[in-house]
């Protein structure tokens, strides 16, 4: 059996099996052929440099973002974090967002243009996303964004707002674990917004979060993606 056949099985899909994924949504940008075992979510990618760029046109924002091998969907801006984008309300003015798995950067950067006061952590596991991140923030003349790996020590205690694309792929227990810590940090009557996949499992997601007593409605559904927001509890 495939990684990708034992992460969707864990994901508990929806509705639709495995088969069943919208071509264009199934987080593509892994390693190449050749880089077996490696996945946009390792520390280091091994694959060859591979430089790209991504036009990043939302409504109201407009950035050129460079991307590289190994990191996630290097070719465009993944669908799933279009949803996202187009249905979450502005963030908090001010104070310490969070996009948690920032890849190359596309939610952090439109963050931190919405709330251009406010102070954007970007975290990431995987350092070839974070120089990325970095570079495409600067780039985008927005100073008020942190790439930092998630255990940085400069990391706030508290954040007002998290978005996330999360990464599924870590399989069902880990990306328990990983929403279970940093949605633990979102401050009182803090928000955040996840986009999930439908087919990955987005409304067990939903009914898992609400059985740890978060409140978790859906908030948009489009393109067989679901925008989740969590009020802190
Ligand atoms: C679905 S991708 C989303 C990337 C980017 N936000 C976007 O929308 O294009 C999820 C990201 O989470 C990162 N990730 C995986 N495990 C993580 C962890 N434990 N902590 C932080 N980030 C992690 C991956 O490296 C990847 O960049």
């Amino acid at each position: 059996m495939s990684n990708e056949q034992v992460t969707r099985d864990q994901a508990e899909p929806d509705q639709a099996g495995p088969g069943q994924a919208e071509p264009d949504q199934g987080e593509p940008d892994q390693a190449g052929p050749g880089q077996a075992g490696q996945h946009y979510f390792t520390a280091s990618p091994v694959a060859a440099h591979r430089p790209g760029l991504v036009h990043v046109v939302l409504p109201d924002l407009h950035f050129e973002c460079a991307t590289d091998a190994g990191v996630f969907s290097a070719s465009r801006l993944d669908a799933g974090t279009r949803v996202l984008l187009e249905a979450v309300p502005l963030p908090p003015a001010r104070g310490d967002l969070l996009d948690l798995g920032t890849g190359y950067g596309p939610i952090a950067l439109a963050m931190a243009a919405r709330a251009p006061e406010a102070t954007v952590w970007a975290v990431d596991v995987n350092e070839r996303a974070l120089d990325l991140c970095a570079a495409n923030a600067a780039g985008a003349g927005l100073g008020n964004v942190r790439c930092v790996p998630p255990g940085a020590a400069e990391l706030p205690g508290q954040f007002t707002a998290i978005w996330s694309n999360p990464p599924i792929r870590v399989g069902k227990q880990a990306l328990h674990g990983l929403l279970a810590s940093w949605l633990g940090r979102l401050a009182p009557g803090g928000q955040a917004h996840l986009v999930v996949q439908r087919n990955l499992g987005a409304d067990s997601l939903q009914r898992w979060l609400q059985s740890q007593g978060w409140t978790a409605a859906r908030i948009a559904s489009r393109s067989g993606y679901r925008v989740l927001e969590v009020t802190s509890r």
